[in-house]
């Protein structure tokens, strides 16, 4: 079996775990969630609910990779006792969710790079400005979307093969901090235009009204997807971290980051939605809807628009990445075959489950699940119900399977009081709060369900 990798620089782990979490939720997914959701209230219950549920399993989630040594699987079933007996099979679960997430997943980044590309054309003439960010002609192209998708899980599997140090790490180093500027420099742009006032209001004024019963739900799936929690990533990520790391302190800075850039990315794109008027807040394809047609009026738009959405797409890449990674690593833990085969494996299986949302704007246009097209579909039955179900079952699993000493000392900082009565919110979090926040929401979003139909 090959040799465990283990990151090379401190920075090495805190550039992959942000790689993994920051990525399409962000850009893509927040914005329209909490436009579906009314608002403020639900940025207010999103923030919220990072930090004392995102967080903890986070922190769940590294400390058993950190134990371990060992991936997903493998960890959860080295921790197995009679106390976590049932719950300690959720890995299979996670890694599941793994290729489904990163099947859709690769689909939209597709899109990404497609922008890039046009962006590109553009600039150099090939292309002329006014076909710029016409996303109909995309989504009604079901194997353009495939192809796209095809280039894109062959790039994923290029940086896997390479392992963790050569792979990961260097890949990673130098495009985050460039996005991040960029990301910056664009939110200042947006929130130069006369809507931003609405925007701000929208965004961070709390109208509780707004929320709906399935709100809580769409928060703790969205926290989870976001922060890369439930699928085993932050387990793999723990494995190769070194010793002196603190678990906690680096949760914690994953968990601030990842909500930070969230908040960029909902300043970035409300105002230029709600100056352009037409556009639906709710909307999932409102990033691509908007920010093309903002960035073309832009004196030196097309220019930049090409750097951001090379910048998405290496953002997108690094997220997909850490599922991909996820698969592999246990699929080399567990049945002994190579990394090249097991990525091999992994990408072809998402390629085929990606095909149904790659044609859920043309050939399957008419198939829905509960009034939403099969994209969405697939995201709202992953997000919103597999994903919070398995974190409940990652909780118990850890919380329970973990020993007290064992929890205790790779959590408090020798001796550190502060530490000390962290430890113990944590640990009641992860044991009692975080599982009855869960199961909260679950009921409610069935009632939604009910009250819907
Ligand atoms: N957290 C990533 C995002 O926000 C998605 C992701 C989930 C990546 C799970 C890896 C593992 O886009």
């Amino acid at each position: 079996m090959a040799k465990r990798g283990s990151w090379a620089t401190r920075l090495g782990f805190y550039l992959a775990a942000i790689g993994s979490a920051c990525g399409l939720g962000n850009l893509w997914r927040f914005p329209y969630i909490v436009g579906e959701n009314g608002g403020g209230a639900f940025v207010l219950l999103y923030v919220l609910l990072a930090i004392v549920i995102g967080l903890p399993l986070l922190v769940g989630e590294l400390m058993l990779g950190r134990h371990t040594g060992k991936s997903v699987i493998s960890a959860l079933d080295s921790i197995r006792s009679e106390k976590n007996y049932p719950f300690y099979r959720v890995g299979q679960a996670s890694l599941i969710l793994c290729v489904f997430v990163l099947s859709y997943y690769a689909v939209i980044s597709g899109w990404v790079l497609h922008f890039a590309v046009q962006f590109l054309a553009t600039f150099i003439g090939v292309n002329e400005t006014s076909k710029l960010g016409m996303l109909s002609v995309l989504m009604k192209n079901g194997t353009l979307q495939i192809g796209l998708a095809s280039v894109h899980l062959l790039f994923c599997m290029v940086v896997v093969l390479k392992g963790v140090q050569e792979g990961l790490e260097r890949f990673i180093g130098w495009t985050m901090p460039i996005f991040a500027l960029l990301l910056l420099a664009l939110m200042f742009k947006s929130l130069s235009l006369q809507s931003s006032v609405d925007a701000l209001r929208f965004l961070f004024y709390p109208d509780f009204s707004k929320l709906k019963f399935s709100s809580l739900g769409a928060a703790i799936g969205h926290v989870l997807f976001t922060l890369s929690v439930g699928f085993g990533t932050m387990v793999t990520f723990g494995s190769y971290m070194r010793e002196s790391e603190h678990i906690p302190t680096a949760g914690f800075r994953v968990t601030i980051v990842d909500t930070l850039i969230s908040l960029v990315a909902g300043l970035l794109i409300f105002p230029i939605a709600l100056q352009a008027s037409n556009i639906p807040l709710t909307d999932p394809w409102l990033l691509f809807e908007s920010l093309p047609k903002f960035l073309v009026q832009m004196p030196g738009g097309v220019l930049f628009g090409f750097a951001f959405f090379v910048c998405l797409y290496l953002a997108a890449l690094a997220a997909s990445i850490g599922l991909l990674e996820v698969i592999v690593s246990n699929l080399v833990d567990r049945r002994r075959i190579t990394r090249k085969s097991a990525s091999g494996i992994a990408s072809l299986i998402a390629l085929l489950i990606g095909v149904v949302p790659a044609f859920s704007g043309s050939a399957l246009r008419s198939f829905k699940i509960f009034g939403k097209g099969m994209l969405e579909s697939l995201d709202y039955l992953v997000i919103n119900w597999a994903l919070p179900i398995i974190a409940l079952l990652m909780s118990f699993a850890i919380s329970r399977g973990m020993k007290q000493t064992e929890k205790e000392s790779l959590f408090i900082h020798s001796g550190n009081v502060e530490s000390a009565s962290l430890y113990k919110l944590w640990k009641e979090s992860l044991h009692y709060f975080t599982p009855i926040v869960i199961i909260l929401a679950l009921v409610l979003q069935l009632l939604s369900l009910f009250l819907h139909s």
